[in-house]
């Protein structure tokens, strides 16, 4: 017989072991090695690459990468309307979100989504001193935007996917909250001229994430080409009887 208490600290640290307080024979002391194993590397390789609020901050908001993500062309070729419902699905400091929001107005909403609510606070803080209204932050989970409604014109998710380690999963769950004449539009670095060139865990190319898509049930419908070394699609619902 095994006698193990398991500390509160480690139960808070830990959720696989909030119900767990005496462990009594060897049996029930595999089963709190295996759920510590499943348990701990999952939530650290859930986003890869992953960084504070602090630094995510600093390497988003650089002078050079905001000129860089064409915030105006990009947005100027989704052709959003007032009234629409959008989500900066991983909005990060908000570079999108905020325009996102204006480009809806009146009537709209952005949702800015991200799973750190340090971002997220500091994206609530920049609407409220540019007076952007009709921004949303949104504390979203791992593999889901846990979005509040299911009524999504549009998601857009930017430099997002490659950190994410269940792709597929993220974006069948993101659909989810898609109205069915919604779009989602991906942009993301070509594996061979991103910043992650070296680091193939980092990488997602525009047939996977296409392949991807296509076993969620859309189709890209739209392709600019407006950066050197990131695709830029636009993909909605195949219809029942197309294909
Ligand atoms: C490179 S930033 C891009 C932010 C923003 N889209 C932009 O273009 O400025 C990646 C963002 O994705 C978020 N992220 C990474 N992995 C995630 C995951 N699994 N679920 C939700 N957000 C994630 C990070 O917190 C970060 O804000």
């Amino acid at each position: 017989m095994l006698h193990i208490r398991v500390p509160l600290g480690a139960r808070q640290l830990w959720p696989a072991l909030r119900n767990v307080s005496v462990v009594t024979s060897q049996s029930q002391a595999l089963w709190l090695a295996m759920a510590l194993a499943i348990s701990l590397p999952g939530a650290a390789s859930a986003q890869l690459g992953a960084r504070s609020a602090q630094e995510w901050l600093k390497t988003l908001d650089s002078s050079n990468r905001v000129a860089e993500l064409k915030i105006d062309e990009t947005l100027a070729r989704l052709k959003i309307r007032p009234g629409d419902v959008s989500a900066d699905s991983r909005a990060g400091s908000g570079l999108n979100s905020l325009p996102l929001a204006k480009a809806a107005s009146p009537g709209g909403t952005a949702y800015a989504v991200d799973i750190e609510q340090g971002l997220l606070d500091h994206i609530a803080r920049q609407a409220r001193r540019a007076q952007v209204t009709n921004v949303q932050t949104v504390l979203g989970k791992f593999s889901d935007p846990n979005l509040p409604a299911a009524n999504l014109d549009l998601a857009f998710i930017n430099d997002v996917l490659h950190h994410i380690e269940h792709r597929q999963q993220y974006l069948k769950n993101l659909a989810r909250y898609l109205k069915p004449s919604g779009r989602v539009a991906l942009i993301d670095f070509y594996p061979e001229l991103g910043p992650h060139r070296n680091q193939p865990d980092l990488q997602v190319s525009q047939e996977q994430a296409a392949a991807w898509m296509k076993a969620c049930g859309f189709a890209p419908i739209e392709e600019f080409h407006l950066f050197k070394d990131k695709y830029f699609v636009v993909y909605s619902r195949v219809k029942a009887g197309a294909q």
